[in-house]
């Protein structure tokens, strides 16, 4: 019989995957069709109801290009980036005390959201990325571990951010170029220092068909100041990240839902003078102090 039952419709679709030979495309394809099927028998999906979903999805492609993604805006607001990090980062956890060497816990991992560029300048220690941007200046600094405690030399600090206003280079326009980004090494002792701004708290890009999605779900677009960081060095395992503003308002409703509470750090206050290392401020600054801890590869 060739027709086909609205019960019947959902096996025979996996039927048709009997020639497939990746087992784990097969597996995950097998999983997302019988999930999606019983998502639209949950809530009865009406015609024109999928039919402005496919709208949507169209909207959300055209709204990509070079400097926006709007796919991964949609994955991080809809909190499928931080699963997808929150579950392997507990895989690497969990093969990691297998190990038995869990002395100290290796830094947790967030989302890396859309403004990563890859190739930010490489610049000395202790350099600003900061200046001429609006914003507090800020002292970042501490040392990168390992998860037996021993300093890695020449390990690479990725760091970017938006600017005091929560704007990020890629939102100021075609000639902006890269701002408020860099690639950082540690020295012998495994330390790092730099210069930027105070991260302020800032909305994801709402403008679109996100942004709309996020108003109709009756939320907020905001997230909490932050800088973010990919700490790499051959041998470790990567990990991507941010130090997230202790005092910042949104710590409590991301709105890509990637705050830890490890990430959180306080950002002390200073007065003008001499900065720890030994530069004269003439405006008030901050400092903030984390040391990243990688795990050895295995
Ligand atoms: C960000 O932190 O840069 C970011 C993360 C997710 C969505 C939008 C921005
Ligand atoms: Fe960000």
């Amino acid at each position: 019989m060739a027709q086909l039952e609205a019960d019947d419709i959902t096996q025979a679709v996996l039927d048709r995957m009997t020639d497939c030979n990746d087992p784990r495309f097969k597996q995950v394809m097998t999983a997302l069709v019988r999930h999606a099927h019983a998502f639209v028998r949950e809530v009865e999906l009406s015609e024109s109801e999928w039919m402005e979903a496919i709208g949507f999805l169209t909207a959300t492609g055209k709204t990509c290009d070079d400097k926006r993604q709007e796919f991964i805006l949609l994955s991080d607001t809809l909190g499928i980036s931080m699963l997808v990090v929150a579950l392997n980062q507990l895989k690497a956890a969990r093969a990691f005390e297998a190990r038995g060497t869990s002395a100290v816990k290796p830094t947790e991992a967030t989302v890396q959201g859309p403004f990563y560029w890859e190739g930010a300048p490489e610049l000395a220690l202790g350099s600003d990325i900061g200046e001429q941007m609006p914003g507090e200046p800020a002292y970042y600094h501490g040392m990168v571990i390992d998860t037996a405690g021993r300093p890695i030399a020449n390990c690479c600090l990725d760091v970017w951010s938006g600017d005091g206003d929560g704007v990020y280079d890629m939102q100021m326009g075609d000639d902006a170029g890269m701002r408020l980004r860099a690639r950082f090494h540690t020295d012998e002792q495994g330390r790092y220092r730099f210069w930027s701004i105070k991260p302020s708290f800032y909305p994801v890009p709402d403008d679109g068909p996100v942004g709309a999605m996020l108003r109709r779900m009756g939320r907020h677009p905001n997230r909490p100041g932050h800088i973010h960081m990919k700490v790499y060095a051959p041998g470790h395992q990567t990990v991507t990240t941010h130090l997230f503003v202790a005092d910042s308002p949104y710590l409590d409703s991301d709105a890509v839902f990637g705050v830890r509470d490890s990430l959180i750090v306080p950002f002390a206050r200073h007065e003008p003078g001499t900065a720890p290392d030994g530069r004269q401020m003439s405006v008030p600054y901050h400092s903030a102090t984390y040391d990243f801890r990688l795990v050895p590869q295995a």
